[in-house]
């Protein structure tokens, strides 16, 4: 199976990701947002990373020109018709993925593959509400999408082998370096990375050394790009906390348990890079 054209529902900050990398590697897509405001938002979004880029010389000026030109924005799932791949990365909420799930289920050609790019959900239970659970997988990127090098699969139970290596084909095309894991929460690098960070936030919180010393000790100590509490800011402390709970709710494991400090951070609207304030001031 041959995929010409890709569809993002969501343009938010994963999801004009996705439609960058995959305009950039030459198909055609489609990427919906609820309402024109986040739609406007998300498309400057994409046009300005593009910019950036061939300002920094890492895309020719015409092909940054080109890979926009492929890329069309709409608040009408109906115009996914046409495409072979669709990456959902709508806001994390099952009830709203499956619903979406079913509704492209009904869209989309017989042969296209539905994929999302969830975090921490079940994918199974996305594939339950379609009639296509052999063409349903997970396709987690990461942040930010043009400059992390890996996708990671999610194989469900019902993922044939050949989504697998339309999939395998797609992720290749776009430069990417492609692990595969089975559907539980978590998969490889969250697994790893949420226990991770809410023992940072635990050390931080008792008092162990400050912020900074955390995050120097991490950074300088290991070569991590960013300390942990840094990291904790640039996903959003409200995104891990979601993907923590969604966690402890599946294994009921103490190292996936949210540690106080995180909650009531994000309670008091301390998200992190995004509004401005979270572990570290960004005003
Ligand atoms: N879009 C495009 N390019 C970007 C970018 C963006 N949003 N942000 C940074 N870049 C590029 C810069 O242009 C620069 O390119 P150059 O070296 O060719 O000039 C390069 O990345 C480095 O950027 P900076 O010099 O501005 O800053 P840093 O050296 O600090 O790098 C970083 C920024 C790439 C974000 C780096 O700090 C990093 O890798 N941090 C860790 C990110 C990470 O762990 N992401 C995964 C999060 S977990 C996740 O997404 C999974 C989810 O399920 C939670």
């Amino acid at each position: 199976m041959e995929i010409k054209k890709v569809g993002v529902v969501g343009c938010g900050l994963m999801g004009s990701g996705i439609a960058e990398v995959s305009a950039r590697a030459g198909y055609g897509v489609v990427v919906r947002e609820v309402n024109e405001d986040l739609l406007q938002k998300g498309l400057a979004r994409i046009q300005r990373s593009l910019s950036t880029a061939a300002a920094k010389g890492k895309i020719a000026p015409d092909e940054a020109a080109q890979a926009w030109e492929r890329i069309h924005g709409t608040l009408n799932l109906a115009d996914f018709s046409g495409c072979d791949l669709v990456v959902e990365a709508a806001v994390e909420n099952m009830a709203l993925k499956k619903a979406l799930f079913a509704e492209l289920d009904g869209i989309l050609s017989p042969h296209a593959i539905l994929a999302s790019n969830t975090s921490s959900l079940c994918v199974t239970e996305m594939a339950s509400v379609t009639r296509r659970g052999d063409q349903v997988l997970g396709i987690h990127f990461f942040n930010p999408v043009p400059v992390m090098p890996l996708i990671e699969f999610v194989r469900t139970i019902l993922t044939s082998d050949e989504t697998m290596a339309a999939a395998r084909q797609f992720g290749a095309s776009l430069g990417k370096t492609m692990v595969t894991a089975k559907d539980t929460p978590g998969f490889i690098v969250n697994r790893l990375l949420i226990p991770y960070l809410l023992d940072a936030v635990r050390i931080f919180d008792e008092g162990l050394a400050t912020r900074e010393d955390i995050d120097t000790a991490i950074k300088l100590g290991l070569n991590h790009p960013m300390g942990p509490l840094t990291l904790l800011d640039f996903v959003g402390l409200d995104t891990t906390l979601f993907i923590a709970d969604a966690m402890f709710e599946e294994y009921k494991d103490p190292r996936y348990a949210a540690p106080p400090l995180l909650r009531r951070m994000v309670l008091a609207g301390q998200v992190g890079r995004k509004c401005g304030k979270g572990f570290y001031d960004y005003h």
